[in-house]
């Protein structure tokens, strides 16, 4: 949802054209979302939903790390405004799905900054990470973006369900999402009203999400939210080096924050397919997929506080007894 109202806000901070009232059809070019081939599935989603359509979204290549092609970027966002389409905006990653790899904001700003374009960076998963020192800085240039979406129930170790966006441009959700309706128009001056949020958001009813995140911080401080997120980003690299020291498992991408890409090298994709299937049913450990240059890998995401080094030798372990079984059932 977080994303849907970032994409609707930009839109509308895109245009003069009255998009609310008669739809993206009356853009004086064809749409355009710019997204990494890493990025998360929701931006095709929110086009979707938006009815802005999957087709606006154009992918640029990424490097060896993962991250957009700053250059690429540029010389598509280039050819586009040649070709009279609108540009909506640019969405990077701080941590994306597949590997945690994090976008070069600082250039990708510069960018968008040239070119006018609005620049979401997706933190869903990553963001929170952005204090730990364990990444050199690599988040430094977050505050450089127009939107940011975080989520509270990833690393911020909350429930489900709390999403949450960081907007610089209020004017523009008031602009998406304020409708006139002489029942909701505040009559008040109580300071309690001052702030609408059906006039900034999608929701007119809306639950008090914010209240578990903020007994979370008053419980537990933002000091052992940092501690846990570093110390889940070190079982991670531990991890990735159990991985690189032995001879049955390929590491497949770097670690930047707290996912393992990896494969068994002692068997192709649908023999670790099966790993990944009969791991899960063991019910030890929850190994997640994803693919890397074409092929399929186990995924490792450490967002567990209570995650230990023991916890992810043991992973190691469970994998291989569990290939040995396969194999000696084969
Ligand atoms: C990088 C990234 N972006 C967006 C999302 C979507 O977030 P949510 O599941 O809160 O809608 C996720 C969730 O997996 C994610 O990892």
């Amino acid at each position: 949802m977080t994303v849907a109202v970032t994409v609707r806000a930009a839109l509308r901070a895109s245009t003069d054209v009255d998009v609310n009232r008669m739809g993206v059809r009356a853009l004086p070019g064809l749409p355009r979302i710019y997204v990494s081939a890493m990025t998360h599935m929701s931006i095709a989603k929110a086009a979707s939903l938006l009815g802005i359509g999957k087709d606006a979204i154009v992918t640029i290549p990424v490097d060896q790390l993962f991250r957009m092609d700053v250059d690429a970027l540029a010389r598509q966002l280039a050819d586009d405004r040649r070709a009279g389409h609108h540009q909506i905006c640019v969405v990077a990653s701080a941590g994306e799905v597949n590997t945690g790899a994090i976008d070069k904001f600082d250039r990708i700003a510069d960018v968008c900054a040239a070119a006018g374009v609005w620049l979401h960076v997706d933190g869903s998963y990553g963001a929170l990470a952005a204090q730990s020192p364990r990444i050199n800085g690599a988040m430094s240039a977050l505050h450089r973006a127009d939107s940011l979406s975080l989520d509270p129930h990833k690393w911020l170790y909350a429930p489900l369900d709390v999403g949450c966006l960081l907007i610089k441009q209020d004017a523009a959700l008031r602009r998406a999402f304020s409708e006139g309706a002489g029942y909701i128009d505040v009559v008040t001056d109580a300071d309690m009203s001052d702030y609408a949020y059906w006039d900034h958001s999608p929701e007119l009813s809306r639950r008090f999400r914010a209240l578990k995140i903020w007994l979370l911080l008053k419980i537990h401080g933002a000091r052992a939210i940092h501690d846990a997120i570093d110390s889940n980003i070190a079982v991670a690299r531990h991890l990735a080096e159990t991985i690189e020291r032995s001879d049955d498992f390929e590491l497949l991408a770097p670690v930047p924050l707290s996912i393992v890409c990896f494969r068994y090298t002692g068997g192709d994709d649908a023999f670790n397919k099966r790993l990944m299937v009969e791991v899960q049913r063991d019910g030890d450990s929850y190994l997640s997929n994803a693919t890397i240059n074409g092929q399929f890998a186990l995924r490792a995401c450490i967002v567990n506080y209570r995650t230990t080094n023991a916890d992810v030798e043991q992973l190691v372990h469970t994998i291989r007894a569990t290939a040995s079984r396969l194999r000696s059932l084969a």
